[in-house]
Order: C-alpha cells, then structure tokens, then sequence
C-alpha cells in the first residue's frame, strides 16, 4: 500500500483523531499501536472469562461428568483433567443447565439418590445432527435421555472445585415461578430451615449453595418461549417481583437479544420502565447471545483463506452490537448499572465427520477459532465498562469449546490457550488504545452471489495496566504477512518486555488426540531498542500478548 493511501485508511479511524495526525502512522513500520494508559475505560471484569454448560451432546456426559466408578481420573465423578486444567484459568462464573435445555429443564429431576431420579427426553434429542440424519436416530444414550445423574448438587461442587460461582438458569417456558423459587430456597436457604434446605442437607449439602447468579430465562425470543419482547418484560417482572435472598446477594440476568436485535432489547426495557425505574434496578446484566457462525462447508478444519478471513470479520461484529445494546440500554438506565452479559458467544461449525454422533456440535477447533477467541476477549476488554461477564459456548465437547475429550482422551483446544494468553487481563485497568495498520480484504458473495470486496483491520486487539505492567494482546488476522508494529506507551517508557504467541505457518493448526500439542503457545524474548523504543513483529496468523514492563 503506498503511504498517501494508508493514511487516508488509518485516517477513518474512529477515535485516532485526539491524536497528532503526525504520530498516526510509523514512518518506518507502516503499524503502529498506542497504549494510553492515562485513558482509563475501567476495570476489566474477572467475570469476562466465564463458561458455559449445557445437557447437550457430549458436553455434561463423558466432558465433564464420567461418574464416580469411572476408569477414567475423576474427582467424586468429575472428570479430573478438566478440573485441574479449569482451574488453571481461573475461571468467573459457569451458566448452567442451558442454553435451551434450562426451558425445558426441572431441577427437581436432578437431586437426590442418584438411581432414583427419572430419566426424561433430552431437548436436543430429535435435532438434526448431520443433514442425512436426525439425532433422534441416535441409539439411546445420555445425549438423547438425560437420566439426570448429573444436577444442582454436582455443578455447585463442580464449580466451587475449579473457583467459579455457579450461574442458574431458571425455566421460564415450562415451569412457573414457584419451581424457580424452590430452586432458590433449595441453593440458599440456611440449613434446615425449610423443607428444601432439609432436602439439600439430607444429600449431603448443609451449607447453603449460595447461589448469586440467576437467569430468567433463555433466549426467551426463540427456544426459552418465543415470547415477544413486551411478553417477556411481563414474565421478567412476574418472576422477580419477590425474591427471598437468604442473606445471598442475587444478580439476575435477563435473557438479552439475539445477535443485532435492538427492538428486544428497547421494547424489553420499555416494558420494565412502564412499572418504574426500580424494575431496572432489579437487573444485573442483560444477556447477549452472539455466534458468528461459521463459512464455507462449515466444517471446522476445512477453510480456504477467503473464508478465513470471513469468519474472523463476522467475529469482529461483536463490537457493534456491544455498542449499540449498551446504547439503547442508556436510554432507559442513565445511572448505568445494567451491564451486558454475553453469555452465549463462538464460531459454530459443523460437527467433525469423527466424533460420535452423539456429540451434537462437537469439533476440537483450530488456529481460525482461537482468533475467534482473541478478537472476542479483546472487544469485551475495550468495552470493560460495559461488560459485566461473558461465556463462550461451550466449555466442553461442543461448539466454541475450551476441551475436546473422548472416554479416557482429553485434549486442550486453541480456544483454551487463548484463555490462558488473556488471564493477565483480569482485574486489570482497561486503556484506550489505537491500533493502526493496513486492512485485510477478501471477498464475500451478496445476495445475487455476486463476489462484493470486503475488508477490515489489519491488527487489533486492547492493552490493560496493572500497577507497572501493561498487558497488550493483538490479532494480526493476515495470513501470510508479519505485521512489523511501533509500539508506543503514552507517558511511560517500557523497560522490558516479552512476548507469548499462538500462530503457526498453516492457518488450519488444530490438537487432535493423535497430537494434543499441533498448536501450543510458546514464548518469545523481546529485545527493547535505545530510548525505550519497540518495534515488534507480529506472526502472520497469530493471537500474541505482550508483558510490558514500564517506568
Ligand atoms: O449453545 C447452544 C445453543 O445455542 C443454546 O442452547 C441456545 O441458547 C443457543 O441457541
């Protein structure tokens, strides 16, 4: 690109106008970043590295729960590998039992006596699992009849195992509120008050749950009830209008858009506003539910590099709908305290041609659904005052997941290695920060198949400050190219810095159970120049995080 373009590119950069036109661009590098640590956007919430956990496919049976008499290391029936490697991550909160499976779910079915709970017809259970064939042809199994070995008892401890509190969701298609509020009394009423406190006691679980997270709901537009929005605000307020907190703070999350619908989310706040300002008070955060889908045959590993860059373009579209939500959202909130919960976000492909049938949705991801990742995280950390928590979908076994596993195979996805990169973030202070590069173009077809250019950055990414560390994590999203970078801290000079990356020469770099390590992180020493200065060189194809240290 010749200089007089890529400024008039760098020039549409929304917020790059407070600073100097002069330092928009390296005269040597072509990229630049700008970290400015004295632009505070607010703490970034711990809760932003959250999961998901659905009865769906291969998720809770044989990803988590492998039950006590397995063969397979497990800790009182949970499978050990994914405790010790989730707990690495410090995981926020864990959603749970859905997804759609929470609108059709009774806790009651899922405690006590394990071999007297009933066994009901899993949600998911005639879904199409591959076009030929519909996933209710499956041979019986836990996938298709949930026999609810696995329930409140077993999550709460799964999640207290691995340091997450655990986030419920309250069926408000199927059950009434009464059903919900025992469900409360049985998580939190102080032992032996109440006959569902006696319940939990006499399962072996005295001390209360103490359960702060609570969904009303999901995706209440579609499968949680197809309600319309002024429904909704209706149920939302009957189901809260009196809750028992036993001592326990409650965050309640409301079940939020689809994607870019903003009238759920106006006539939602519209209906609670109708009753008064309290009934917004009562929110904690508003789900947002996003999966960019995938492209191509959709099959996770098989892409072309037009297609690569579709995906991560359509990833990229989170950013607007943050913002366009957060501002409806101000219309009706002005003190602000309603913030987004993204709990439902990820690439979702086709489920791999080699794993059971059973295992709805699952694939073990690549290079491609890491990138994902990083470009998530990354608008999540910019919007940090915005964003309360945020869950992919899921963590085991389907979807964007975090772990691949397979009765005694286990393996880590490039998923959770971009976790792992992005932990420094947490509890950390957001900063603004400009990234300036050449775009990425490639081309997409419109709706009479006619190939349309489409482009977008060529580097981005958010930067965090905690005390004299800066952490900066970028995506160079080009396939082929390095992305030679200034790097620049506004009023501070770095001292040193090293670098951790996942990136890899082909773009389709995944871990199988054959080869657990075909993309692993590794880390890099980062040489600073004369005066402070560093110009770094992002791998093509790559999620990096720098360790800036800063005087
Ligand atoms: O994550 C899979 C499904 O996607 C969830 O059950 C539902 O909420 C969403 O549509």
């Amino acid at each position: 690109m010749k200089r007089r373009e890529f400024v008039k590119t760098v020039a549409t950069v929304a917020s790059a106008a407070v600073i100097a036109p002069k330092a928009l661009y390296s005269q040597e590098t072509g990229s630049k970043i700008e970290v400015l640590i004295n632009e505070p956007i607010g703490p970034i919430h711990k809760d932003i590295y959250s999961h998901f956990v659905e009865h769906l496919g291969g998720v809770v049976y044989d990803g988590i729960w492998v039950g006590e008499k397995s063969k397979i290391p497990n800790y009182n029936g949970v499978r050990k590998d994914l405790v010790d490697n989730l707990k690495k991550l410090k995981p926020g909160v864990i959603r749970y039992p859905g997804g759609c499976f929470a609108d059709q779910y009774d806790w009651r079915d899922g405690v006590g006596a394990r071999d007297k709970r009933p066994t009901r017809v899993n949600f998911w259970a005639d879904t199409k699992y591959k076009t030929t064939k519909a996933y209710e042809d499956l041979p019986d199994g836990p996938q298709k009849y949930e026999d609810n070995h696995f329930g409140t008892d077993e999550f709460v401890s799964f999640c207290r195992s691995v340091g997450a509190e655990p986030y419920l969701a309250a069926n408000v298609r199927s059950r009434d509120v009464r059903v919900f509020l025992e469900w409360l009394e049985y998580c939190n009423a102080p032992a032996n008050l109440t006959t569902w406190s006696a319940e939990r006691a006499k399962n072996g679980y005295r001390d209360p749950h103490k359960v702060s997270f609570w969904g009303v709901g999901n995706e209440s537009w579609g499968c949680g009830g197809d309600f319309t929005p002024e429904e909704y605000a209706t149920e939302f307020r009957k189901f809260t209008a009196w809750l028992p907190t036993y001592g326990v703070p409650l965050k309640l999350i409301g079940s939020g858009p689809n994607g870019g619908d903003v009238n759920w989310t106006r006539k939602f706040f519209e209906g609670l506003a109708q009753k008064g300002g309290r009934q917004i008070a009562k929110l904690y955060g508003w789900g947002l539910h996003y999966y960019c889908g995938s492209t191509g045959q959709q099959v996770a590993n098989e892409y072309t590099e037009n297609e690569w860059y579709d995906l991560l373009e359509r990833a990229n579209r989170m950013e607007t709908l943050v913002e366009d939500h957060w501002q409806v959202m101000g219309e009706f909130d002005r003190e602000r305290r309603v913030k987004l919960a993204v709990d439902e976000w990820g690439a979702w492909h086709k489920q791999d041609s080699d794993v059971p049938p059973g295992y709805l949705y699952a694939y073990a991801g690549t290079l491609r659904d890491a990138l994902v990742s990083a470009i998530n995280l990354d608008i999540f950390q910019r919007h940090a005052d915005k964003i309360a928590m945020a869950n992919p979908a899921q963590l085991v076994n389907t979807i964007h997941s975090l772990f691949h596993t397979y009765e005694d195979k286990f393996i880590l996805t490039p998923n959770y290695h971009v976790f792992e990169m992005y932990m420094p973030h947490a509890g950390a202070t957001a900063v603004r920060t400009e990234f300036i590069s050449p775009k990425v173009g490639f081309t997409r077809l419109d709706a009479q198949k006619k190939e349309i250019p489409v482009s977008f950055w060529g580097l981005g990414g958010s930067a965090s400050i905690n005390g004299k560390t800066v952490t900066l994590t970028a995506v160079n999203p080009d396939a082929k190219n390095v992305r030679e970078t200034e790097i620049n801290i506004g009023g501070a000079r770095i001292a040193s810095a090293n670098a951790r990356v996942l990136s890899s020469s082909d773009i389709h770099a995944r871990n199988t159970f054959a080869n657990p390590n075909g993309l692993v992180p590794r880390n890099e020493a980062v040489t600073i120049g004369a005066g402070g200065r560093l110009v770094y060189k992002f791998a093509p194809a790559s999620v990096t995080r720098l360790t800036l240290q800063i005087v």
